[in-house]
């Protein structure tokens, strides 16, 4: 299973990847989860301790392996390197492990003008694809709003992409505008998330303005989530009924993506 989670800023996809690791880990599944944002935050989502998170450096800062690997000093542009570099042995060994789940942060790429092919991002897509397509675990990708981190090559491996909004025209205006993009590089199967709901009304709201993507469940809106976070624990321990929703939100894709199991 591999599955992209996306949507606008703020509106949970962080929570949610925390929530649907701790789910497949508990059925025993190895989990790597991948920390897309520039300013990674998934491992204190999952309530991984500070010392350990602390021993992790996001891949995109770490200058001498990428030169190592692309021939190339991060930061410059242009010039030679190599565009196929080795990645196998980065997940493994640039990752921790936390309760059956290995964490991975990317880091943040500088945006250089459109076309900008520099070392960091090329190591960065050629280790996503690599995790695509190479690694047999549960692969939960948290990423911004976009699909800047998955190319053509790559969309066939994504099972599914888990758009999340909120109950705001805003977050459903993205949504719309992430389907466009997936469209593009040909991914097909994606889904919706409700996250932050208090009322039926908000769930109808959800559902009426999805830009026609099937709705896989409801998060409720608590405020157990901050409580949690502010004591470092993951939500998936702190808050039953979000536990209790991802795992709605689970049987619901696996029934869309594997209906006779
Ligand atoms: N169900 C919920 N109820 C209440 N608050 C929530 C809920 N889900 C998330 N939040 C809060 O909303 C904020 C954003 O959540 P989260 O970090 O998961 O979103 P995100 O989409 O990953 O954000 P970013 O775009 O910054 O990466 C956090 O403060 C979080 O505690
Ligand atoms: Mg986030």
């Amino acid at each position: 299973m591999k599955l992209a989670i996306t949507g606008k800023g703020g509106v949970g996809k962080t929570t949610l990847t925390s929530l649907l690791a701790y789910l497949y880990a508990e059925r025993g599944n190895a989990v790597l989860a991948i920390d897309a944002d520039p300013s990674p935050c998934l491992g204190a989502a999952l309530g991984i301790p500070r010392e350990t998170l602390d021993t992790l450096t996001p891949i995109a800062e770490m200058e001498e392996l990428i030169y190592e690997r692309t021939g190339a000093q991060p930061g410059t542009m242009g010039g030679y390197f190599k565009l196929n570099p080795r990645v196998d042995d980065i997940p493994d060994r640039f990752s921790v492990k936390h309760r059956g789940i290995t964490l991975l942060e990317l880091g943040a790429v500088e945006k250089g003008g459109s076309g900008c092919i520099c070392p960091e991002s090329v190591l960065l897509k050629q280790l996503v694809s690599h995790i695509l397509l190479r690694r047999g675990e549960v692969v939960l990708l948290d990423m911004y709003a976009g699909v800047e981190h998955l190319g053509r090559a790559t969309a066939d491996a994504v099972e599914a992409m888990i758009v999340v909004v909120e109950p705001t025209g805003r977050s459903m205006a993205t949504a719309a505008q992430i389907k466009s993009l997936a469209a593009d590089i040909g991914l097909t199967q994606l889904f919706l998330v409700g996250n932050k709901i208090q009322t039926m009304d908000e769930r109808a709201f959800v559902e009426s303005h999805s830009p026609d993507l099937p709705v896989l469940g409801f998060l409720p809106a608590t405020l157990q989530v901050q409580a949690a976070d502010r004591e470092g624990k993951a939500a998936f321990d702190a808050v039953p009924q979000l536990a209790e929703a991802a795992r709605g939100i689970a049987e619901s894709l696996a029934g869309i993506l594997h209906p006779s199991a």
